[in-house]
Protein backbone atom coordinates (compact mmCIF):
# COMPACT_ATOMS: atom_id res chain seq x y z
CA UNK A 1 0.00 0.00 0.00
CA UNK A 2 1.30 3.77 -0.98
CA UNK A 3 1.04 5.27 2.91
CA UNK A 4 3.16 6.16 5.26
CA UNK A 5 1.59 5.16 8.22
CA UNK A 6 0.21 1.58 9.46
CA UNK A 7 -3.02 0.33 7.54
CA UNK A 8 -5.06 -2.73 7.22
CA UNK A 9 -7.24 -4.33 4.80
CA UNK A 10 -10.54 -4.50 6.02
CA UNK A 11 -13.66 -6.16 4.81
CA UNK A 12 -17.26 -4.02 5.38
CA UNK A 13 -20.38 -5.16 3.65
CA UNK A 14 -19.54 -5.64 0.54
CA UNK A 15 -16.58 -3.28 0.50
CA UNK A 16 -12.86 -4.67 1.05
CA UNK A 17 -10.88 -1.43 1.91
CA UNK A 18 -7.75 -0.06 3.61
CA UNK A 19 -8.16 1.78 6.37
CA UNK A 20 -5.80 2.75 9.16
CA UNK A 21 -5.13 -0.39 11.28
CA UNK A 22 -6.51 1.48 14.85
CA UNK A 23 -4.04 -0.85 17.44
CA UNK A 24 -0.45 1.00 15.92
CA UNK A 25 -3.12 4.38 17.16
CA UNK A 26 -3.74 3.86 20.53
CA UNK A 27 -1.16 4.28 23.10
CA UNK A 28 -3.46 4.79 26.39
CA UNK A 29 -6.13 2.12 26.47
CA UNK A 30 -8.45 5.19 27.14
CA UNK A 31 -7.97 6.71 24.03
CA UNK A 32 -10.19 6.62 21.45
CA UNK A 33 -8.03 5.04 18.43
CA UNK A 34 -10.37 6.39 15.33
CA UNK A 35 -9.87 10.40 16.28
CA UNK A 36 -5.59 9.48 16.85
CA UNK A 37 -5.11 8.03 13.51
CA UNK A 38 -4.46 10.25 10.01
CA UNK A 39 -7.66 9.10 8.19
CA UNK A 40 -11.04 8.16 10.16
CA UNK A 41 -12.29 4.82 10.29
CA UNK A 42 -14.43 3.61 13.26
CA UNK A 43 -15.42 0.06 13.23
CA UNK A 44 -18.22 1.22 15.87
CA UNK A 45 -19.78 2.78 13.43
CA UNK A 46 -20.84 -0.17 10.98
CA UNK A 47 -24.16 -0.19 12.61
CA UNK A 48 -24.92 3.03 11.83
CA UNK A 49 -23.75 2.32 8.27
CA UNK A 50 -25.51 -1.28 8.06
CA UNK A 51 -28.98 0.94 8.64
CA UNK A 52 -27.66 3.61 6.13
CA UNK A 53 -27.62 0.98 3.79
CA UNK A 54 -30.94 -0.32 3.79
CA UNK A 55 -32.70 3.60 4.45
CA UNK A 56 -31.10 4.27 1.63
CA UNK A 57 -32.28 1.90 -0.75
CA UNK A 58 -35.96 2.05 0.55
CA UNK A 59 -35.59 5.97 -0.39
CA UNK A 60 -34.72 4.82 -3.99
CA UNK A 61 -36.94 2.23 -4.60
CA UNK A 62 -39.71 4.89 -3.16
CA UNK A 63 -38.89 7.25 -5.57
CA UNK A 64 -38.12 4.91 -8.53
CA UNK A 65 -35.29 6.29 -11.09
CA UNK A 66 -31.43 6.59 -10.07
CA UNK A 67 -30.12 8.61 -7.78
CA UNK A 68 -26.86 10.58 -7.11
CA UNK A 69 -25.86 10.59 -3.40
CA UNK A 70 -23.16 12.98 -1.21
CA UNK A 71 -21.09 11.80 1.15
CA UNK A 72 -19.26 15.79 2.33
CA UNK A 73 -17.62 14.33 4.85
CA UNK A 74 -16.18 11.31 3.99
CA UNK A 75 -13.28 9.50 6.17
CA UNK A 76 -11.88 6.43 4.37
CA UNK A 77 -14.54 6.14 1.77
CA UNK A 78 -16.58 3.16 3.73
CA UNK A 79 -19.81 4.38 3.87
CA UNK A 80 -20.01 5.98 -0.04
CA UNK A 81 -18.24 2.98 -1.76
CA UNK A 82 -20.96 0.59 0.33
CA UNK A 83 -23.56 2.74 -0.90
CA UNK A 84 -22.33 2.44 -4.92
CA UNK A 85 -21.51 -1.14 -3.68
CA UNK A 86 -24.79 -2.30 -1.73
CA UNK A 87 -27.58 -0.11 -3.35
CA UNK A 88 -29.69 -0.57 -6.66
CA UNK A 89 -30.13 2.04 -8.86
CA UNK A 90 -27.32 4.58 -7.67
CA UNK A 91 -25.82 6.46 -10.19
CA UNK A 92 -23.01 8.05 -9.28
CA UNK A 93 -21.22 8.73 -5.72
CA UNK A 94 -19.63 12.14 -5.04
CA UNK A 95 -17.25 11.21 -1.61
CA UNK A 96 -15.27 14.53 -0.31
CA UNK A 97 -13.14 15.29 2.90
CA UNK A 98 -11.17 18.46 3.73
CA UNK A 99 -7.92 15.81 4.50
CA UNK A 100 -5.49 15.56 1.60
CA UNK A 101 -4.51 11.85 3.01
CA UNK A 102 -8.25 10.84 3.62
CA UNK A 103 -9.11 12.13 0.12
CA UNK A 104 -6.14 9.77 -1.08
CA UNK A 105 -6.90 6.55 0.67
CA UNK A 106 -10.67 7.65 -0.41
CA UNK A 107 -9.60 7.10 -3.52
CA UNK A 108 -7.25 3.97 -3.52
CA UNK A 109 -10.57 2.32 -1.88
CA UNK A 110 -12.75 3.52 -4.98
CA UNK A 111 -9.63 1.92 -7.24
CA UNK A 112 -9.55 -1.21 -5.51
CA UNK A 113 -13.51 -1.38 -5.26
CA UNK A 114 -13.65 -1.22 -9.07
CA UNK A 115 -15.77 1.94 -8.74
CA UNK A 116 -13.62 4.22 -11.03
CA UNK A 117 -16.12 6.42 -13.13
CA UNK A 118 -19.22 5.64 -10.49
CA UNK A 119 -17.55 7.47 -7.50
CA UNK A 120 -15.53 10.99 -7.63
CA UNK A 121 -13.58 11.75 -4.75
CA UNK A 122 -12.91 15.14 -4.09
CA UNK A 123 -10.81 17.28 -1.47
CA UNK A 124 -12.10 20.43 -0.01
CA UNK A 125 -14.37 21.88 2.90
CA UNK A 126 -17.61 20.49 2.66
CA UNK A 127 -19.71 23.70 2.37
CA UNK A 128 -17.56 24.76 -0.13
CA UNK A 129 -17.95 21.10 -2.30
CA UNK A 130 -21.79 21.43 -1.40
CA UNK A 131 -22.21 25.22 -2.29
CA UNK A 132 -20.90 24.28 -5.70
CA UNK A 133 -23.74 21.66 -5.60
CA UNK A 134 -26.46 23.98 -5.25
CA UNK A 135 -27.75 25.10 -8.64
CA UNK A 136 -30.91 22.86 -9.78
CA UNK A 137 -29.18 20.82 -11.78
CA UNK A 138 -26.57 19.90 -10.07
CA UNK A 139 -28.19 18.94 -6.78
CA UNK A 140 -28.09 15.45 -4.79
CA UNK A 141 -31.00 12.99 -4.41
CA UNK A 142 -29.15 11.73 -0.72
CA UNK A 143 -26.46 13.80 1.17
CA UNK A 144 -25.45 11.71 4.18
CA UNK A 145 -24.16 14.39 7.01
CA UNK A 146 -21.78 12.61 9.53
CA UNK A 147 -19.24 14.45 11.05
CA UNK A 148 -16.90 15.02 14.35
CA UNK A 149 -19.70 16.53 16.62
CA UNK A 150 -22.68 18.51 15.37
CA UNK A 151 -23.69 18.21 12.01
CA UNK A 152 -25.45 22.18 12.17
CA UNK A 153 -22.67 24.04 10.52
CA UNK A 154 -23.10 21.92 7.19
CA UNK A 155 -26.88 22.38 7.38
CA UNK A 156 -27.59 25.49 5.24
CA UNK A 157 -25.18 24.14 2.03
CA UNK A 158 -26.90 20.79 2.42
CA UNK A 159 -30.26 21.67 1.93
CA UNK A 160 -29.30 24.30 -0.89
CA UNK A 161 -27.38 21.09 -2.52
CA UNK A 162 -30.54 18.87 -2.58
CA UNK A 163 -33.35 17.94 -4.54
CA UNK A 164 -37.07 18.50 -3.73
CA UNK A 165 -37.79 15.24 -2.36
CA UNK A 166 -34.34 14.67 -1.82
CA UNK A 167 -32.73 12.84 1.90
CA UNK A 168 -30.84 14.21 3.77
CA UNK A 169 -29.27 12.05 6.64
CA UNK A 170 -27.36 13.47 9.85
CA UNK A 171 -25.97 12.13 12.86
CA UNK A 172 -24.70 14.11 16.00
CA UNK A 173 -22.30 12.92 18.23
CA UNK A 174 -22.41 16.16 20.66
CA UNK A 175 -23.75 14.31 23.33
CA UNK A 176 -22.93 16.08 26.31
CA UNK A 177 -24.61 19.43 24.77
CA UNK A 178 -27.34 17.88 23.67
CA UNK A 179 -28.57 15.56 26.53
CA UNK A 180 -28.35 19.00 28.45
CA UNK A 181 -24.59 18.68 30.30
CA UNK A 182 -23.36 22.19 28.25
CA UNK A 183 -26.82 23.53 27.79
CA UNK A 184 -25.08 26.87 26.73
CA UNK A 185 -23.74 24.89 23.81
CA UNK A 186 -26.68 23.52 22.93
CA UNK A 187 -28.49 26.48 22.60
CA UNK A 188 -25.74 28.19 20.51
CA UNK A 189 -25.91 25.42 18.11
CA UNK A 190 -29.32 24.20 18.21
CA UNK A 191 -31.15 27.26 19.17
CA UNK A 192 -33.01 25.07 21.91
CA UNK A 193 -32.72 23.99 25.27
CA UNK A 194 -31.75 20.79 26.26
CA UNK A 195 -32.68 19.11 29.62
CA UNK A 196 -30.98 16.32 31.93
CA UNK A 197 -34.03 14.02 32.12
CA UNK A 198 -34.52 10.18 32.07
CA UNK A 199 -35.52 10.45 28.41
CA UNK A 200 -32.55 13.05 27.17
CA UNK A 201 -31.68 11.22 24.10
CA UNK A 202 -35.07 11.87 22.61
CA UNK A 203 -34.63 15.08 23.67
CA UNK A 204 -31.23 15.01 22.00
CA UNK A 205 -32.99 14.04 18.61
CA UNK A 206 -35.17 16.39 18.82
CA UNK A 207 -33.34 19.20 19.24
CA UNK A 208 -30.88 18.11 16.28
CA UNK A 209 -34.17 17.59 14.00
CA UNK A 210 -35.91 21.09 15.48
CA UNK A 211 -32.56 23.05 14.23
CA UNK A 212 -32.83 21.26 10.73
CA UNK A 213 -36.28 22.14 10.22
CA UNK A 214 -35.92 25.73 11.56
CA UNK A 215 -32.64 25.76 9.02
CA UNK A 216 -34.57 24.38 5.79
CA UNK A 217 -37.47 27.15 6.48
CA UNK A 218 -35.14 29.93 5.46
CA UNK A 219 -34.96 28.41 2.28
CA UNK A 220 -39.28 27.92 2.33
CA UNK A 221 -38.63 24.15 2.55
CA UNK A 222 -40.16 21.50 4.84
CA UNK A 223 -38.86 18.10 6.64
CA UNK A 224 -40.77 14.70 6.91
CA UNK A 225 -38.88 12.40 9.05
CA UNK A 226 -38.87 9.05 7.63
CA UNK A 227 -36.34 7.93 10.47
CA UNK A 228 -34.23 8.30 12.99
CA UNK A 229 -32.39 6.18 15.85
CA UNK A 230 -30.13 7.00 18.98
CA UNK A 231 -27.63 4.61 19.48
CA UNK A 232 -23.90 4.29 20.65
CA UNK A 233 -22.83 7.87 21.36
CA UNK A 234 -25.18 9.57 18.56
CA UNK A 235 -28.32 10.45 17.19
CA UNK A 236 -29.15 10.10 13.55
CA UNK A 237 -32.36 11.35 11.36
CA UNK A 238 -32.97 10.70 8.02
CA UNK A 239 -35.58 13.60 6.65
CA UNK A 240 -36.92 14.51 3.42
CA UNK A 241 -36.84 17.42 2.07
CA UNK A 242 -39.86 18.66 0.53
CA UNK A 243 -39.48 22.68 -1.09
CA UNK A 244 -42.35 25.19 -0.71
CA UNK A 245 -43.79 27.86 2.21
CA UNK A 246 -46.42 25.52 3.13
CA UNK A 247 -44.36 23.13 3.68
CA UNK A 248 -41.86 25.26 5.78
CA UNK A 249 -45.03 26.82 8.01
CA UNK A 250 -46.04 23.26 8.40
CA UNK A 251 -42.71 22.25 9.84
CA UNK A 252 -42.68 25.21 12.60
CA UNK A 253 -45.87 23.88 13.91
CA UNK A 254 -44.43 21.18 14.65
CA UNK A 255 -41.69 22.98 17.27
CA UNK A 256 -42.59 23.36 20.33
CA UNK A 257 -41.69 22.41 24.29
CA UNK A 258 -41.60 19.65 26.69
CA UNK A 259 -42.30 20.84 30.66
CA UNK A 260 -41.19 18.33 33.27
CA UNK A 261 -41.64 18.34 36.73
CA UNK A 262 -38.88 16.56 38.62
CA UNK A 263 -40.83 16.06 41.43
CA UNK A 264 -43.16 13.78 40.11
CA UNK A 265 -42.18 12.49 36.79
CA UNK A 266 -45.23 14.68 35.24
CA UNK A 267 -43.86 16.24 31.68
CA UNK A 268 -45.99 17.73 29.11
CA UNK A 269 -45.64 18.84 25.40
CA UNK A 270 -46.17 22.58 24.37
CA UNK A 271 -46.96 23.17 20.48
CA UNK A 272 -45.68 26.70 19.30
CA UNK A 273 -42.48 28.36 19.01
CA UNK A 274 -44.07 31.23 21.68
CA UNK A 275 -46.75 30.04 23.94
CA UNK A 276 -47.71 30.97 27.26
CA UNK A 277 -45.77 28.49 29.49
CA UNK A 278 -47.29 27.12 32.52
CA UNK A 279 -44.84 27.57 34.94
CA UNK A 280 -46.21 25.31 37.96
CA UNK A 281 -47.01 21.45 37.69
CA UNK A 282 -50.58 20.60 37.57
CA UNK A 283 -50.01 17.50 39.27
CA UNK A 284 -47.62 18.65 42.26
CA UNK A 285 -47.29 22.15 41.73
CA UNK A 286 -43.77 21.83 41.79
CA UNK A 287 -41.68 24.27 39.40
CA UNK A 288 -41.66 22.76 36.11
CA UNK A 289 -38.03 22.73 33.96
CA UNK A 290 -38.51 23.37 29.66
CA UNK A 291 -36.90 21.56 26.98
CA UNK A 292 -36.95 23.55 23.77
CA UNK A 293 -37.78 24.79 21.14
CA UNK A 294 -37.07 21.69 19.72
CA UNK A 295 -39.51 19.26 17.10
CA UNK A 296 -42.75 18.19 18.66
CA UNK A 297 -43.32 16.42 15.21
CA UNK A 298 -43.03 12.34 14.46
CA UNK A 299 -39.19 10.82 14.97
CA UNK A 300 -40.19 8.58 11.99
CA UNK A 301 -43.22 7.60 9.41
CA UNK A 302 -44.60 4.03 10.34
CA UNK A 303 -44.53 3.32 6.26
CA UNK A 304 -40.93 3.82 5.50
CA UNK A 305 -39.94 1.77 8.81
CA UNK A 306 -42.09 -1.07 7.38
CA UNK A 307 -40.15 -1.31 4.19
CA UNK A 308 -36.50 -1.03 5.71
CA UNK A 309 -37.95 -3.82 8.16
CA UNK A 310 -38.99 -6.05 5.36
CA UNK A 311 -35.67 -5.47 3.75
CA UNK A 312 -33.32 -6.16 6.88
CA UNK A 313 -35.79 -9.32 7.56
CA UNK A 314 -34.14 -10.88 4.21
CA UNK A 315 -30.91 -9.76 4.96
CA UNK A 316 -28.69 -12.69 6.17
CA UNK A 317 -25.54 -11.01 6.81
CA UNK A 318 -27.27 -8.23 8.53
CA UNK A 319 -26.29 -7.73 12.62
CA UNK A 320 -28.97 -8.77 15.32
CA UNK A 321 -28.62 -5.33 16.58
CA UNK A 322 -29.20 -3.52 13.38
CA UNK A 323 -32.50 -5.75 13.09
CA UNK A 324 -33.71 -5.01 16.42
CA UNK A 325 -33.52 -1.22 16.34
CA UNK A 326 -35.48 -0.91 12.63
CA UNK A 327 -38.17 -2.92 14.25
CA UNK A 328 -38.23 -1.14 17.78
CA UNK A 329 -38.21 2.23 15.56
CA UNK A 330 -41.36 0.71 13.94
CA UNK A 331 -43.10 0.07 16.78
CA UNK A 332 -42.57 3.20 18.20
CA UNK A 333 -42.88 5.34 15.30
CA UNK A 334 -46.60 6.67 16.52
CA UNK A 335 -45.55 6.89 19.94
CA UNK A 336 -46.24 10.22 21.95
CA UNK A 337 -42.98 12.49 23.21
CA UNK A 338 -41.22 11.21 25.84
CA UNK A 339 -41.18 8.39 28.22
CA UNK A 340 -40.63 6.51 31.38
CA UNK A 341 -37.72 4.62 32.91
CA UNK A 342 -39.08 1.91 35.32
CA UNK A 343 -35.52 1.95 37.14
CA UNK A 344 -35.64 5.53 37.80
CA UNK A 345 -38.59 5.64 39.17
CA UNK A 346 -38.31 3.13 41.53
CA UNK A 347 -35.47 4.63 42.33
CA UNK A 348 -36.63 7.69 43.76
CA UNK A 349 -39.59 5.60 45.54
CA UNK A 350 -36.76 3.35 46.84
CA UNK A 351 -38.49 -0.22 45.83
CA UNK A 352 -37.17 -2.96 43.86
CA UNK A 353 -37.40 -2.67 40.22
CA UNK A 354 -40.34 -4.49 38.15
CA UNK A 355 -39.71 -5.80 34.78
CA UNK A 356 -40.47 -3.59 31.78
CA UNK A 357 -42.89 -6.17 30.53
CA UNK A 358 -45.15 -6.66 33.62
CA UNK A 359 -45.13 -2.36 34.25
CA UNK A 360 -46.45 -2.63 30.36
CA UNK A 361 -48.73 -5.12 31.04
CA UNK A 362 -50.28 -3.23 34.16
CA UNK A 363 -50.59 -0.02 32.01
CA UNK A 364 -52.57 -2.39 29.33
CA UNK A 365 -54.94 -3.73 31.84
CA UNK A 366 -55.74 -0.39 32.88
CA UNK A 367 -57.04 0.78 29.45
CA UNK A 368 -53.89 2.43 28.23
CA UNK A 369 -51.22 1.67 25.55
CA UNK A 370 -47.72 1.13 25.78
CA UNK A 371 -44.98 1.17 23.32
CA UNK A 372 -41.18 -0.15 24.30
CA UNK A 373 -38.63 2.31 23.19
CA UNK A 374 -35.07 2.29 21.32
CA UNK A 375 -33.95 4.83 23.48
CA UNK A 376 -33.18 2.74 26.36
CA UNK A 377 -33.69 -1.16 27.71
CA UNK A 378 -36.19 -0.66 30.39
CA UNK A 379 -38.21 2.77 28.85
CA UNK A 380 -41.71 2.98 27.98
CA UNK A 381 -43.94 5.11 25.96
CA UNK A 382 -47.51 5.47 27.11
CA UNK A 383 -50.71 7.59 26.55
CA UNK A 384 -51.02 6.78 30.66
CA UNK A 385 -50.24 10.25 32.76
CA UNK A 386 -47.19 10.31 35.09
CA UNK A 387 -49.09 9.52 38.29
CA UNK A 388 -50.42 6.01 36.56
CA UNK A 389 -47.13 5.24 35.65
CA UNK A 390 -45.77 5.72 39.24
CA UNK A 391 -48.49 4.06 40.93
CA UNK A 392 -48.10 0.82 38.78
CA UNK A 393 -44.58 0.43 39.47
CA UNK A 394 -45.56 0.97 43.03
CA UNK A 395 -48.08 -1.67 43.18
CA UNK A 396 -45.67 -3.75 41.20
CA UNK A 397 -42.87 -3.59 43.95
CA UNK A 398 -45.03 -5.03 46.64
C1 LIG B 1 -16.63 11.26 11.48
S1 LIG B 1 -15.53 11.40 10.16
C2 LIG B 1 -16.39 10.73 8.79
C3 LIG B 1 -16.59 9.25 8.84
C4 LIG B 1 -17.24 8.66 7.62
N1 LIG B 1 -18.43 9.37 7.20
C5 LIG B 1 -17.54 7.19 7.87
O1 LIG B 1 -18.70 6.75 7.79
O2 LIG B 1 -16.58 6.46 8.17
C6 LIG B 1 -15.56 13.12 9.79
C7 LIG B 1 -14.67 13.50 8.63
O3 LIG B 1 -14.93 14.87 8.32
C8 LIG B 1 -13.72 15.44 7.84
N2 LIG B 1 -13.87 16.91 7.97
C9 LIG B 1 -13.87 17.66 9.10
N3 LIG B 1 -14.14 18.95 8.81
C10 LIG B 1 -14.35 19.02 7.47
C11 LIG B 1 -14.70 20.07 6.58
N4 LIG B 1 -14.89 21.31 7.01
N5 LIG B 1 -14.84 19.77 5.27
C12 LIG B 1 -14.65 18.51 4.82
N6 LIG B 1 -14.31 17.46 5.63
C13 LIG B 1 -14.17 17.72 6.93
C14 LIG B 1 -12.64 14.83 8.69
O4 LIG B 1 -11.40 14.88 8.04
C15 LIG B 1 -13.17 13.39 8.87
O5 LIG B 1 -12.62 12.52 7.94
ZN1 LIG C 1 -44.94 17.41 39.64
Amino acid sequence: MQFDFPCEVIREGEAVLAVPKLSAFKREPWEYAPCKAPVFYNPVMRLNRDIAVIAVQVFQEMIGRGIVIAEPLAGSGVRGIRFALEVDGVEHVYMNDINPLAHKMADYNVEMNGLRGRVTVVNEDANLFLSRHSAPNKRFDFIDLDPFGSPVCFLDSAIRALKDGGLLALTATDMAPLCGIHPRVALRKYGGLPLRTEYCHEIALRLLIGALAMTAAKYETGIKILFSHKTNHYVRAYAQIIRGAGNADKSIRQMGYILHCFSCFYRETVQGIAPLLNGKCSECGSPMKVAGPLWLGRLSDAAFCERMENKALLNRRLDARAKRIILLVKAEADAPATYFVIDKISDKLGLTVPSRERVMKRLVQKGFRVWPTHFHPCGIKTDAPASVVVESVRQLAR
